[in-house]
C-alpha cells in the first residue's frame, strides 16, 4: 500500500471519530440522581430498552416538558448517555 492510500485511510477514520462522538458530547447526560438511578440499575441489569420504558411517565408533555423541537424520542438512551457511575 502506498504511504498516500494509508494517509488517505487515517484521515477518513479521524474525520468518522469526530462525526461519531460529536453528539455524545453535545447531548446531555441522563443524571446520575435519586430520581433516575434505579433506571440505571435497571439499564445495567436488563438493558437500556427495558429503562427507556419508564422514561416517558415523567418525560411528557403533562411532565417534565421536552425542550421545543426536540427530536423523535424513540430510544432515549441512544443519545442520552448515561454517566460513567464507577
Ligand atoms: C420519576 C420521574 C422521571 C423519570 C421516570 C425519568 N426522569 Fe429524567 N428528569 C426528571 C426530572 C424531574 C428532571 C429535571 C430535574 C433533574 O435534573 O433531576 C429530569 C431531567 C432529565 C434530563 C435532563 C438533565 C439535564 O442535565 O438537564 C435528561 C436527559 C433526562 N431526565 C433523561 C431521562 C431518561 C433517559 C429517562 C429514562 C431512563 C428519565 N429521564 C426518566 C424526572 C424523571
Ligand atoms: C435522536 C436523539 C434523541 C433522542 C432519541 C432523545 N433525545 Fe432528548 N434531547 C436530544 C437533544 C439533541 C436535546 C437538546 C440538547 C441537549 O440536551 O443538550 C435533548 C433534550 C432533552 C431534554 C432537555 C435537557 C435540558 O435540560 O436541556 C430532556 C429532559 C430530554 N431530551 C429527554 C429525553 C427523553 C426522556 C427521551 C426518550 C423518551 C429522549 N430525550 C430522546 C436528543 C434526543
Amino acid at each position: 500500500m502506498k504511504k498516500r492510500d494509508i494517509a488517505l485511510i487515517l484521515g477518513a477514520i479521524a474525520i468518522l471519530a469526530v462525526l461519531w462522538a460529536a453528539p455524545e458530547e453535545s447531548t446531555k447526560k441522563v443524571p446520575y440522581d435519586d430520581t433516575h438511578s434505579k433506571y440505571y440499575e435497571i439499564a445495567h441489569k436488563d438493558g437500556k430498552k427495558a429503562a427507556e420504558k419508564f422514561c416517558e411517565e415523567c418525560h411528557n408533555a403533562n411532565g417534565v416538558p421536552f425542550p421545543e423541537g426536540h427530536p423523535p424520542k424513540f430510544r432515549c438512551l441512544f443519545c442520552h448517555k448515561l454517566e460513567q457511575t464507577h
